[in-house]
């Protein structure tokens, strides 16, 4: 069999160095580098404008949660208000929320603003990569919504079925959430960046009715054939009955197939005239219990296949509109960006559901922050006055490598308030969003979730809180948040430990789709008593939280969270491999970087071609996103004696640290000795 090879690039000398810079960086991630109080001007003119008046209704939200979400969902759209007592069987793993209550999740997102000023403002601002642009006001996103909800009534959809999207960032990705929504059909958006293979398995999981998608999506100039790649998908997805294709970049650049009886333009489909029922139901949508399922999102766990988390209607509406308008401090005058993809959570919590609810201007763009050049964020900022900028570490690291030289080319004085998510932000790349970008005047809020959390649950909110770089900061409103030891006692201020919630919050995940019993293995099984986040943590003297990363095995590579199971499955579904592991290894600019250790079948020669041949293949089965940054070949994994992958010892491996652990119940330590040794 063959050998291992070192790493191709680099030598190993100078991936020692390079790691143990990034361990000194996160050692100082853990460091205080000062507090940045709210500016004064931002707090004068915030929703809550002090710490004390944080802390009183954060106190209030827990000792009296059934007045407290009362009032906050005033503005929201009810047919039917919670029965009193509703929050006394509120307790874990369980969180039916508002029980007895009714709603349709679109009209608090759309009809409310039609009898108010928000009825002509703009409530998606889109700019396409190319460059054209599209505004929707409240009223134009309404009229657009009713007649997707029509057209899909009369596509057979009804309340409960469950629907794929499969886009870019098109306004009519969120027209085709909203229009589910309203009719009660439970939505799966599938990230436009997964593969066919991918999306084929999450179709099926979920058994979807109908596709809606588009014949291809601009990234960097190119085109994404997203039809195209669904066709591939659709060749074994039973349950698909109509594909809806949205027309974006047209014929001359992508070639959309349309599959006869199944397949039809969004266009067209919206020219028919919809049957008198389904209008009916599309202007006056019915009013669906509080728990209705609204969405599946699918997300990576420790273990198996991915998983489909399962949000609910009034609980999670309740969530993302408190945090959007508090968190965001959203006024009319706001232009809002998150430049999330609507394929994620944070695209459905903060590009749709939440800041729509509060009658948000919401910017939304297609492309890459690097297309044409790094300059293409701030060019937009100033073209369209963004005030409110929700963006990744990921992405801020990246603008620090461009230089400063493209931000301050561009006007950004229309800022007023910079936000952070998906990623703990190391403090280098805080100071520098705050200075480049913020001029010094922007308060940042670093918010800390997942997409099981919903929303957004730790934060410090602008005008009321100091940040502290680096530190995700306090509770939001109705979570009691802890970092506890393994069995459950709370640690003390700065004891490293886990991130657990104590009580159920409103949108908290209810299920994973098809898969109740996972649901409880992988959340309240750890600990009793409380839902386990996957994450490391220490609070400090003041309160604030601290979250270092995953400490079970999902990795978080350039805010995208893949699961080292999902990776492996993948790689040995490959006819040249025999094992897989897949470990993570500090990375300075996406956080972490993906590395795989890959023992091949008798026979198989290792080599540079072999190598491509498992990257494309990671691409065809996962998507480009989850391809590997480091492939090494290697005759054996290191074991436990019960046949264990020791990931631990890899990581060490990975990332050029000397082991500290313990190496007792390794099966032979010769496989350990023979790594590091090709590692030279
Ligand atoms: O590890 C935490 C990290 O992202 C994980 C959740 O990933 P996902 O479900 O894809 O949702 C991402 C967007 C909400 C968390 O378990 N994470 C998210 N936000 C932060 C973070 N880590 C540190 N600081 C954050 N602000």
């Amino acid at each position: 069999m063959a050998r291992n090879r070192a790493h191709e690039s680099w030598n190993a000398p100078t991936i020692r160095l390079l790691c143990r810079a990034m361990t000194d960086s996160i050692e100082s991630h853990q460091k205080e580098v000062g507090r940045f109080p709210p500016p004064p001007a931002f707090s004068a003119a915030a929703r809550i404008a002090s710490h004390a008046a944080y802390a009183e209704k954060h106190a209030k939200s827990l000792e009296d949660p059934e007045s407290f979400w009362r009032e906050e969902t005033q503005d929201l759209v009810f047919r039917t208000r919670f029965r009193e007592g509703a929050f006394e069987e509120w307790k874990l793993p369980h969180a039916k929320f508002f029980g007895g209550a009714t709603l349709n999740v679109s009209e608090s997102c759309l009809d409310r603003h039609l009898t108010t000023s928000a009825r002509t403002r703009a409530a998606i601002v889109w700019e396409g990569e190319p460059g054209d642009t599209r505004t929707l006001t409240y009223f134009e996103l309404h009229r657009e919504v009713v007649r997707l909800s029509a057209a899909l009534a009369d596509l057979g959809v009804r309340a409960g079925d469950r629907v794929a999207i499969y886009m870019g960032m098109v306004p009519e990705a969120a027209i085709a959430m909203l229009a589910c929504a309203r009719l009660g059909a439970t939505h799966s958006v599938i990230f436009g960046g997964f593969s066919s293979e991918a999306l084929r398995d999450r179709i099926n999981d979920c058994s979807a009715k109908v596709l809606l998608t588009q014949d291809g999506a601009w990234r960097r100039g190119h085109v994404i054939p997203l039809k195209q790649m669904a066709d591939i998908a659709l060749e074994k997805t039973p349950t698909i009955e109509h594909v809806v294709v949205v027309k974006r970049v047209g014929t001359s650049h992508a070639v959309a197939k349309m599959h006869e009886g199944r397949d039809v333009w969004w266009e067209d489909l919206l020219a028919r005239t919809p049957s008198p029922g389904a209008r009916e139901l599309a202007t006056t949508p019915p009013a669906f219990d509080a728990e209705h399922p609204l969405f599946i999102l699918y997300t990576s766990g420790s273990t198996g296949k991915p998983k489909g988390v399962l949000h609910t209607s009034a609980g999670y509406l309740a969530s993302v509109h408190v945090t959007s308008k508090y968190v965001f401090d959203l006024k009319e005058s706001d232009l809002y960006w998150c430049t999330a993809d609507v394929g994620w959570v944070t695209g459905h919590s903060y590009i749709v559901y939440g800041p729509l609810s509060c009658g948000a201007s919401c910017f939304m763009y297609e492309g890459a922050p690097n297309a044409p050049d790094w300059g293409r964020f701030w060019s937009l900022i100033e073209k369209h006055g963004v005030t409110i900028l929700y963006t990744a570490p990921t992405a801020i690291r990246a603008f620090i490598r461009a230089g400063d030289g493209w931000p301050q080319k561009h006007n950004l004085q229309s800022l007023r308030l910079l936000g952070s998510v998906g990623e703990p932000i190391n403090p280098e790349a805080w100071l520098w969003y705050h200075r480049v970008v913020g001029a010094g005047r922007c308060p940042i809020v670093d918010t800390w979730w997942q997409t099981e959390t919903g929303s957004i649950l730790l934060t410090t909110l602008p005008g009321a809180c100091f940040s502290k770089p680096g530190a995700t900061g306090l509770p939001m409103f109705g979570v009691d948040i802890a970092v506890v030891k393994d069995h459950g006692e709370e640690c003390k201020p700065n004891e490293g430990g886990k991130l657990v919630i104590r009580r159920p919050w409103p949108s908290m995940a209810r299920t994973l789709w098809n898969d109740g019993p996972r649901f409880h293995e992988a959340y309240f099984s750890q600990i009793e008593g409380v839902y386990f986040t996957g994450d490391g943590a220490r609070r400090d003297e003041d309160g604030y939280f601290w979250v270092v990363g995953r400490i079970d095995d999902v990795l978080n590579v350039a805010g995208h969270r893949i699961g080292t199971a999902e990776i492996e499955s993948a790689l040995v579904s490959h006819g040249s491999v025999a094992e897989a592991a897949a470990v993570g290894r500090p990375d300075a600019l996406k956080g972490q970087a993906l590395v795989v250790f890959v023992t091949l079948k008798t026979g198989i020669t290792s080599d540079r071609t072999l190598k491509e041949s498992l990257a494309h293949h990671i691409d065809k089965e996962i998507g480009k996103f989850a391809r590997p940054d480091e492939i090494r070949f290697t005759d054996a994994l290191p074991k436990t004696r019960s046949g264990k992958i020791m990931r631990r010892l890899l990581k060490e491996v990975a990332s050029g640290t000397e082991s500290r652990g313990d190496t007792s119940t390794l099966e032979d330590l010769s496989v350990l000795a023979k790594l590091r040794a090709d590692d030279e």
